[in-house]
């Protein structure tokens, strides 16, 4: 019977073997808890907010929601900030998580959503009158940007099992 992680010779790579042997468990963690990932949907839950907020100021022209984008916005980036520290923190110091391709894509797309999360708000700071269409446009790809974040985000813990601290208790 075929044993899916042969590469054909009936052994495994030695690299592939060694790189699942690291410890690849959080370093910032509370009680046993990845800091991190307790801190990401604040950055995800305020993304789709702020793009909430702008379809419902597109939608009623009332001015209450050019504040309410600017309070979402801020909070998407300054959230965002401060995951992406505690999540350059495990990547740094966790050599397991550090040598996964994996871990370096989520961050490149975290990135990214910080920066265009950042960029939102500035224009909401700066250029008020600029919410339709250039803060609805950044919101949008902010908010596509956090789906491909998460989505990277979650295959790290789910299929690489970063993060994940096993209980010794039974
Ligand atoms: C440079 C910035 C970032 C780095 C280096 C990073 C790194 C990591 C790492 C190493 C993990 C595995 C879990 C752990 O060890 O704690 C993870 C999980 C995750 N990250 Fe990030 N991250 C960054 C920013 C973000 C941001 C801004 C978001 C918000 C969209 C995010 C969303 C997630 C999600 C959804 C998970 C999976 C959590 C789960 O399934 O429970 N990350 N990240």
């Amino acid at each position: 019977m075929a044993n899916k992680g042969n590469s054909g010779t009936g052994t495994r790579s030695e690299v592939m073997v060694e790189l699942e042997r690291l410890d690849k468990g959080s370093a910032v963690a509370l009680v046993g808890h990845p800091i991190h990932v307790m801190m990401v949907h604040f950055p995800i839950a305020f993304v789709v907010a702020t793009l909430g907020v702008d379809v419902i100021y597109w939608w009623t022209g009332d001015p209450f929601w050019i504040r309410a984008g600017l309070w979402a916005a801020g909070f998407a980036f300054w959230s965002g900030v401060a995951a992406s520290v505690v999540g350059t923190a495990e990547l740094l110091l966790v050599r397991g998580i550090r040598l996964k391709e994996a871990s370096w894509s989520h961050a490149v797309a975290a990135m990214t959503l910080v920066a265009l999360a950042g960029a939102n708000w500035g224009v909401r700071l700066l250029y008020p009158d600029q919410i339709l269409p250039h803060g609805l446009v950044l919101s949008a790809l902010s908010s596509v940007m956090t789906g491909f974040a998460g989505w990277h985000g979650g295959k790290l813990v789910f299929d690489h099992g970063v993060g994940i601290l096993v209980s010794p208790k039974e």
